[in-house]
């Protein structure tokens, strides 16, 4: 079969990397890709804004299944657009990934069918928003509504941060329509795990736990970036904890849909704080992580392309999973600045001796050829991935690997995988 993957991130070589390697899977696109997806399948370059253009592509070479990564391509309705020209495409329909686009929507969900959550309101009215915080204790949580490429959450130590963000979101609109409506809830208190499990709208394949380290700096310092870094598992999930996390998150989850009538199909990632009261929803998200993609293909063993195609018709259930039962860890090499602004076309050297490490994969996000050959081209840059007998093993088999690699003012956390 030929498959198309939309996006350009690590997520997407990571999955094209791997839908590659199935012995079913013919040709892998990617559109647009960056200089890894070129690698492992052939570039096309189109723009993910433009439905139109990437349904004529799909046609034109007899793709078999379109595999959409980033969020905004999903709640714009992709799903939906490939749906209506007859073409079988990966993840939800934008009506099921209101769940990511839209926090109230989520909050509203995860409310009625008991998914524990942070206790939270919402508010279309600045001016009340603004009186809440007055009284409200601290710290708590604003998030613009809507996508706000990660940026939209503030979490507020006094009453004066959280009406700044409230102005910010509402009255001055710095995330346009996404942040009119805001979110104000608790702060939890814990440790932080990205959940992923394949839907197929009657039930779902739980993977192996991971977690992301958002922060820009080595000990969850700095501003949150999409994720510097990624182990699994977490370390924090036993069985009496995933035990909880199915009973109390996942299995609400597929009644709950069901009940609403809302059909999702495609990965649901829950970002969870694990709180001394149990595990509480952060947020749902209806794609893969990134870099979370990077480690669970990593230690994925069954063929992808099968997986996906089980979820789009529902048939999960007749499939087994294998796992390498080795730990994986990912160390995110981004460009200086990001989350800020950064310089592009930095050239980079050294991917070919990480490579040659025992285990390592180098997955690319920001990069392109250019005629100096490979250069920087974003602000994550590379995914060094290493496996491990153990985490410790994990992570110090990526860092050797990642010593290898130089562009200039790289930046990376040098504690990925550290004990928290
Ligand atoms: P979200 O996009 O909603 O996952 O929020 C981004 C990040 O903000 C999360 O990964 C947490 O680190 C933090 N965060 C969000 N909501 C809360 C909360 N209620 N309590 C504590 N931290 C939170
Ligand atoms: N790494 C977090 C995310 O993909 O949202």
């Amino acid at each position: 079969m030929k498959i198309l993957v939309v996006g350009s991130g690590g997520r997407e070589h990571a999955l094209a990397w791997k839908l590659a390697r199935s012995s079913n899977v013919s040709k892998v696109f990617c559109a647009p890709g960056n200089a890894g997806t070129a690698r492992v399948g052939e570039n096309a370059a189109v723009s993910i804004a433009d439905h139109a253009a990437l349904i004529a592509f799909a046609r034109s070479r007899k793709i078999d299944l379109a595999v959409i990564g980033p969020d905004d391509a999903l709640a714009a309705g992709m799903v939906d657009a490939f749906q209506a020209a007859g073409l079988r495409a990966f993840g939800p329909t934008a009506t099921a990934a209101r769940l990511e686009s839209s926090k109230s929507f989520a909050k509203d969900f995860m409310r009625r069918h008991g998914i524990p959550a942070a206790v939270s309101r919402e508010f279309t009215d600045s001016g009340e928003a603004h009186r809440y915080c007055q009284g409200a204790e601290y710290p708590l949580v604003v998030k613009a509504d809507g996508l706000a490429l990660g940026k939209g959450v503030v979490i507020a130590r006094v009453p004066e941060e959280a009406s700044l963000a409230i102005y910010r979101s509402m009255d001055a609109g710095a995330f346009g329509e996404a942040g009119r409506r805001v979110v104000i809830e608790e702060f939890l208190e814990g440790v932080e795990c990205s959940i992923h499990a394949l839907v197929d709208g009657a039930g779902y394949a739980l993977f192996p736990d991971c977690r992301d380290h958002k922060q820009a700096c080595d000990g969850g310092t700095g501003p949150n970036t999409g994720g510097m870094g990624a182990i699994s598992p977490s370390g924090s999930v036993d069985a009496a904890l995933e035990a909880r996390i199915r009973k109390e998150i996942l299995d609400r989850f597929i009644v709950g849909a069901r009940a609403d009538g809302l059909d999702f199909r495609g990965m649901l990632f829950p970002g969870l704080m694990l709180t001394a009261d149990g595990p509480k929803v952060l947020e749902f998200n209806c794609r893969w992580g990134d870099p979370e993609t990077q480690v669970l293909v990593r230690r994925l063993e069954s063929d992808l392309a099968g997986l996906l195609d089980a979820c789009i018709d529902g048939t999960l259930a007749s499939r087994e999973i294998a796992w390498d039962p080795r730990a994986a860890a990912c160390v995110v090499l981004a460009s200086g600045g990001y989350p800020g602004a950064y310089k592009k076309g930095e050239p980079i050297r050294g991917i070919d001796r990480a490579e040659a490490h025992r285990d390592v994969v180098v997955f690319h996000a920001g990069t392109a050829e250019s005629s100096d050959g490979l250069v920087t081209n974003g602000g994550r840059v590379l995914g060094v991935t290493a496996l491990g007998e153990t985490l410790t093993a994990a992570r110090e088999a990526a860092y050797a690997a990642a010593d290898e690699i130089h562009f200039a003012n790289l930046h990376r956390r040098n504690d990925i995988g550290a004990a928290l």
